[in-house]
C-alpha cells in the first residue's frame, strides 16, 4: 500500500515537472508573439513557475492601496501589461479605453473567466458564465425589465418600507449599530422581492441562512470532498434550488391554471424568465424551469453583498467629510419639505433627480470599487491600441486603477462629491467611470441600486445623526469595513 503511494507520488511529480517545461514552453512562445500587423503581447514578468506574482498580488490586497500592485508593474511597463496570477497567464489593463473594448466584447471574443470554486458553484447555464444568443436574451430580459418605469414605481414604495422599518429598529437597538450588519438586511429584503416575490417570514429567513452557506465557498480550495468548504456550500445550492424551485413549479401552475394573464403585470425577475415565450423566428423556446431556478439564484449573486457594502461606504466617506454630509442633508430636507408640503407620495424619479445626492453617490461608488476588476478570456488573438492578446490569455480589466488614476480624477484618494458637478459636463467620461462594468454585460441592477442608495440615503440624513466609531476599509478579497462599521445613531424626528 505504502508503494503505491510513493509510485502515485511519483508519478504526480512526474506529471506536475513535465507540465511546468510545457507552460513554460508554451509561455515564451506567446511571449515573443508578434502579429503581422506589429501589435505585441504587452511587457510585464510572469514571475516564478506556477504561483507567478501571486504572492505580491495578494500581498498588495492586503493593503490600504490595494492597486499599488498595478501602480508598480504600470510605472515600468506601462498601462497594459502582463504577468501571471493564480497559476494563470494574464493581461492586466489599467487603461480606460483598453478596458471599454474588452467589455464591449465586439465578435464573443471575451468569454468571462471565473475561478474554479466559483465555476463549480455556479450552475453552467448561470448568467454570468453563458454566452452568445442565450446570454443576449437573459440579460436583455432582466435589464429591460429592472429598467422599466412599472417595475421602478413599484419597488420605490417596497425600498421606502424596508428601509423606513429597518431604520425605525435603530432607534431602539442598543449601541454600537454595525451599519454593514443592517444593510444587509435592507438590501436582501429588497433583492428577494426582486427576484421572487418572497416577502418577510420563514421562507425570506430559509432562503438567507442558505444563501450565506452558498455563498462562503465563492473564494475556497476548489475540492468537493464531505467536510470542505465547496462540499457544504453545494448542499446549501441544492436546498435553495428545491426551494425556488418549488416557487418556480407554483408560478407556473398559477400561469397554466390562467389564474396570472398573459398581459397582467410582471411582479418579479422569475415572472419575467417564465412568461417568456421565445422566438418562433429565431426557433428559441420557453426557458426550461431548472435554468430559472439556476438563474434566479445565481443572480442573487452579483445582487447580495454589493448594495450594502455601498451603503456602508457612503456612511463611512460622509462621517470623516462633515462638509459634504451637511450638503447633502440639506438637500434631502428641502425635498421633504416639499413633499410634506404637497402631501404627493416620493416618486422614484425624485429621489434620482437630487444632484448633490447622486454625485454622493458616484463619489462613493468610484471610491469603493466594490467590484474591483473583471476577468475575460479571449477565444482569439485580439489587438487592442497596438497590443496583441494571444488567444487562451486571460485578461483583468481593472477597474480600480482607472477609478483611482490621476490623469482621470484630481485627488483620487480624496472623497469629493463636487467633482462631479465638472465630470458630468466633460465628455466621454463614462469611459473612465465603470462601477458597473459595461458593454454586454453592464450590471442590470445599475438603477435599482442607485435607487436604493438614494432612498436610503434620504431616510438616514433626514431623521437621524450619527457617529461613527473608528473602522477601516479592508479590501480583499473583497471589499467591506473591518469592523462592519459601529456607529451610535439618534433620531432627529418626532
Ligand atoms: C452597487 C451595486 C452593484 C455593483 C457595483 C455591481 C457591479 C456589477 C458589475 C461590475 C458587473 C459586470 C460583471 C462582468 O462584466 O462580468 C455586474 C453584473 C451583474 N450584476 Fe451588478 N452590481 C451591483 C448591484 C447589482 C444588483 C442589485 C443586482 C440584482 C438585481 C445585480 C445583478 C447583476 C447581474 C445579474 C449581473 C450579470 C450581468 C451579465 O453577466 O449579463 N447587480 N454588476
Amino acid at each position: 500500500m505504502r508503494m503505491e503511494w510513493i509510485v502515485g507520488c511519483w508519478v504526480l511529480v512526474g506529471i506536475f515537472v513535465g507540465s511546468l517545461c510545457w507552460v513554460s514552453k508554451e509561455m515564451k512562445k506567446k511571449n515573443e508573439s508578434q502579429n503581422n500587423k506589429g501589435a505585441k503581447v504587452p511587457k510585464g514578468k510572469l514571475g516564478w513557475p506556477l504561483i507567478g506574482e501571486t504572492l505580491d498580488f495578494i500581498a498588495c490586497g492586503y493593503t490600504s492601496r490595494p492597486v499599488s500592485f498595478m501602480e508598480k508593474r504600470r510605472s515600468l511597463y506601462g498601462k497594459v501589461f502582463k504577468t501571471n496570477i493564480l497559476g494563470t497567464p494574464i493581461i492586466v489593463s489599467t487603461d480606460a479605453e483598453v478596458n471599454k473594448v474588452v467589455l464591449k466584447n465586439h465578435g464573443n471574443t471575451f468569454i468571462p473567466a471565473y475561478p474554479k470554486s466559483v465555476k463549480e458553484l455556479l450552475g453552467k447555464f448561470s448568467i454570468l458564465q453563458i454566452n452568445g444568443s442565450i446570454h443576449k436574451r437573459v440579460h436583455g430580459l432582466i435589464g429591460g425589465f429592472l429598467k422599466s418605469p412599472q417595475f421602478k414605481d413599484r419597488i420605490t414604495r417596497d425600498i421606502e418600507n424596508s428601509v423606513k422599518l429597518n431604520l425605525a429598529r435603530w432607534r431602539h437597538m442598543q449601541s454600537p449599530i454595525y451599519v454593514q450588519d443592517e444593510t444587509q438586511k435592507i438590501t436582501f429584503e429588497i433583492l428577494v422581492k426582486v427576484l421572487m416575490s418572497v416577502g418577510p417570514g420563514e421562507d425570506l429567513n430559509f432562503l438567507k441562512r442558505e444563501f450565506e452557506e452558498f455563498i462562503k465557498g465563492l473564494i475556497c480550495i476548489p475540492i468537493k470532498l464531505p467536510g470542505t468548504r465547496l462540499y457544504k456550500s453545494l448542499k446549501a445550492r441544492e436546498r435553495l434550488l428545491k426551494m425556488v424551485g418549488k416557487i418556480v413549479e407554483q408560478k407556473k401552475k398559477a400561469m397554466e391554471n390562467n389564474s396570472i394573464q398573459e398581459t397582467s403585470p410582471v411582479n418579479d425577475a422569475m415572472d419575467v424568465l417564465l412568461r417568456d415565450g421565445g422566438d418562433q423566428n429565431n426557433e428559441t423556446q420557453r426557458l426550461p424551469l431548472d435554468f430559472i431556478t439556476g438563474n434566479i439564484i445565481e443572480m442573487m449573486i452579483p445582487g447580495e453583498e454589493t448594495v450594502p457594502v455601498a451603503m456602508t461606504l457612503a456612511v463611512k466617506f460622509l462621517s470623516d467629510s462633515p462638509v459634504a454630509l451637511d450638503k447633502l442633508r440639506d438637500e434631502n430636507m428641502e425635498f421633504k419639505r416639499q413633499k410634506v408640503g404637497s402631501s404627493e407620495n416620493y416618486a422614484w424619479t425624485d429621489y434620482l433627480s437630487l444632484p448633490f445626492t447622486q454625485n454622493v453617490i458616484s463619489e462613493t461608488l468610484r471610491m469603493a470599487n466594490i467590484i474591483n476588476a473583471i476577468w475575460r478570456k479571449a477565444l482569439k488573438d485580439v489587438e487592442i491600441k497596438g497590443y496583441l492578446i494571444p488567444q487562451g490569455w486571460c485578461v483583468l480589466a481593472s477597474l480600480t486603477s482607472v477609478h483611482m488614476d490621476e490623469e482621470n480624477y484630481e485627488n483620487p484618494y480624496q472623497f469629493d462629491p463636487w467633482r462631479w458637478e465638472k465630470l458630468e459636463a466633460a465628455v466621454n467620461y463614462t469611459c473612465s467611470f465603470t462601477p458597473f462594468g459595461g458593454g454586454q454585460r453592464l450590471c442590470p441592477g445599475l438603477e435599482l441600486s442607485r435607487l436604493e442608495l438614494s432612498i436610503f440615503l434620504h431616510h438616514l440624513v433626514t431623521n437621524y445623526r450619527w457617529v461613527a466609531e473608528k473602522d477601516e476599509i479592508v479590501h480583499f478579497p473583497t471589499v467591506k469595513m473591518k469592523r462592519k462599521l459601529p456607529i451610535s445613531v439618534t433620531s432627529t424626528s418626532t
